[in-house]
């Protein structure tokens, strides 16, 4: 990205299964100076990191079964909060996604399975 990646911030990670998004938040959480283990959150649905300058939030809400999951999860205090959260599957979020969000696109490349596309909106 040429932009730094400042706190606040919403990063919506759009992309198929296998994509890439998690890799991309291991990599933006080591710039970020989180020197913890970034897994994914696929099952706890949210981690939560300290990086050298912002707390980070990591999303993937590819299980959520419903609004009510978004809203025990602390979804509403997690992207109005001034840490640096990245979410997986926002469309999951339905509206409830910030407008402002930032979006980046990852998608598999024919035939070379060893490469991603990322498109950075
Ligand atoms: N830029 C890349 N180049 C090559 N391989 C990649 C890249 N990014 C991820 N991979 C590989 O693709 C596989 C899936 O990556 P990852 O778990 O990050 O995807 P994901 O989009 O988070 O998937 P999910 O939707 O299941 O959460 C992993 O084996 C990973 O090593
Ligand atoms: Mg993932």
């Amino acid at each position: 990205m040429g932009a730094a990646l400042d706190a606040p911030a919403v990063v919506a990670l759009e992309g198929d299964l296998g994509a890439g998004k998690t890799t991309l938040v291991q990599a933006m959480c080591k710039g970020l100076g989180v020197t913890q283990d970034v897994t994914s959150p696929t099952f706890a649905l949210v981690n939560q990191y300290e990086g050298d300058r912002a707390t980070v939030y990591h999303l993937d809400l590819y299980r959520l079964r419903g609004p009510d999951d978004l809203t025990n999860l602390g979804w509403d205090d997690i992207v109005n909060s001034d840490a640096i959260v990245f979410v997986e599957w926002p469309d999951r979020a339905g509206d409830r996604l910030p407008p402002d969000a930032a979006r980046i696109a990852l998608e598999h490349v024919p035939g070379d399975e060893s490469c991603r596309r990322v498109t950075v909106a």
